[in-house]
């Protein structure tokens, strides 16, 4: 993602700031980051935490650095609480910012309710059955267009 957004914009300097609780998945993506030609100048800030200490480091300096882009793919199962971090992140938006998130599609349009298949989501660090349906109300409960 970040290759094509630097070679779409080829004078633009581009910087992350990355936010992963596993030290061994951020170990990956520095490695990834290394071997890959055009990020090798990009300025990395690497936040080896979860979302949730991440947001209370940030509320505590008191200084908010905003941002073009903010991604949470497949990972907003795993945080407590669903619109306090949907909130927090658009928070940190500038002006036309945008923040995409991935999820699991909503399926309760399938004949069976959603309890059937919660046993098979719920497992390991994954608490919470979140789906595409739920991040929808709650964007529409905070008056987020998306
Ligand atoms: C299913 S993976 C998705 C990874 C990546 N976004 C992708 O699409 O390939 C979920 C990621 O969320 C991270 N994660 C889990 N709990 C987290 C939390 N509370 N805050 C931030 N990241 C978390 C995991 O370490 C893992 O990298």
């Amino acid at each position: 993602m970040l290759t094509l957004l630097q070679s779409t914009f080829p004078g633009v300097p581009i910087t992350a700031d990355i936010v992963e609780g596993s030290s061994q998945l951020t170990d990956n993506f520095k490695a990834l980051v290394a071997k890959t030609t055009n990020l090798q100048k990009s300025p990395f800030a690497w936040y080896i935490m979860h979302s949730e200490d991440y947001e209370r480091q940030v509320k505590e300096k008191g200084h908010l650095k905003t941002f073009d882009f903010i991604h949470m793919i497949q990972m907003i199962y795993f945080v407590d609480n669903l619109a306090s971090t949907i909130k927090f992140y658009h928070s940190l938006l500038k002006n036309n910012g945008r923040l995409m998130i991935i999820v699991e599609a909503d399926l309760r349009w399938l004949a069976h309710p959603v309890e059937t298949y919660k046993k098979d989501f719920c497992v390991d660090a994954i608490q919470k059955y979140r789906s595409s349906g739920e991040v929808s109300a709650c964007l529409k409960s905070q008056g987020l267009k998306h």
